[in-house]
């Protein structure tokens, strides 16, 4: 795994819904190649620690990072202006693993739903789920229509079908191969065991706060079974995204 830390020129950085925005970031692909489900650990100017946030897309020299204000680090990079630089280490992680050949069923919930842009460029005619509390959230639907068929769903049926991303995999398991998803644990958790019941492939990436994003500090330690036997690995360098049923809830 190849990472750099780089000073990006800010393209733009604009709000998309309440609270999330969009940056986008002048990138030069050259050597750092990005894999889908990787994800970028940015600066933010009076923090001690970068705060992560996934790779939502690189195409055309663009690398677009899509974020919701939580807290300080996230309001202070919202406030972020074009024509300035930000300082990025890229890309980290092991993401998503996809094949050329299988149909993906993609699945995002809520701001889980930026990672699954990219992951929907590298699969061929994905069906993409995703899932919002409220039409006020609801991200990125244009984007994801141009990369495959889309269906959406919110916990209020203010926007597409009233429900879980989960009833609507439900209904369209039987056309993929395997299933790859994004977004809070709950909803990982529901993915996961609908995945088991038809015995699809199902991987799933998970969030875990962070220190240094290279797996050096030991502060994004998750629990995973492997060959029987449960262990600890680093979210940062061994995941964000792990196979479903390694996973320990
Ligand atoms: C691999 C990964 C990918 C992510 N991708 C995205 C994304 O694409 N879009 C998006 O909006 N958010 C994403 N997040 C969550 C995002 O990192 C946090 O919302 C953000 O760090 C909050 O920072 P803050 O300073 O605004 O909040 P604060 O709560 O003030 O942060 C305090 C500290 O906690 C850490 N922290 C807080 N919440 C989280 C969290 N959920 N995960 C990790 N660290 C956290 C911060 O980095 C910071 O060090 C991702 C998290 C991980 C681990
Ligand atoms: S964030 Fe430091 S080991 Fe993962």
């Amino acid at each position: 795994m190849k990472y750099d830390v780089r000073q990006l020129p800010l393209l733009s950085n604009a709000e998309i819904a309440a609270g999330i925005f969009d940056m986008r970031l002048r990138w030069q692909q050259d050597d750092l190649s990005v894999a889908c489900g990787q994800f970028a650990h940015v600066y933010v100017p009076g923090k001690a620690l970068r705060r992560p946030i996934s790779v939502c897309d690189v195409s055309d020299g663009v690398l677009r990072l899509v974020y919701q204000v939580k807290g300080e680090g996230t309001k202070i990079m919202s406030q972020m202006q074009p024509g300035g630089t930000v300082d990025v280490l890229a890309p980290l992680g092991n993401g998503f693993a996809v094949e050329k050949g299988k149909r993906y069923c993609l699945i995002g919930g809520g701001i889980g739903v930026p990672p699954m842009l990219y992951t929907a460029r590298q699969c061929d005619d994905p069906l993409i789920i995703t899932g919002f509390r409220h039409e006020s959230l609801v991200i990125l639907q244009d984007d994801l229509k141009a990369l495959g068929e889309t269906l959406l769903c919110t916990d209020d049926g203010s926007a597409g079908v009233g429900g879980f991303v989960t009833d609507l995999l439900r209904e369209r398991i039987g056309e993929v191969d395997e299933v790859c998803a994004c977004g809070p644990v709950p909803m990982l958790k529901a993915v996961a065991a609908v995945c088991r019941e038809f015995g699809k492939p199902c991987q799933i990436s998970l969030e875990e706060r962070m220190g240094c994003g290279i797996g050096a500090c030991l502060v994004c330690a998750v629990r995973v079974r492997q060959n029987g036997e449960e262990v600890m690995q680093h979210v940062c360098k061994d995941g964000p995204v792990f196979h479903a049923e390694e996973v320990v809830f």
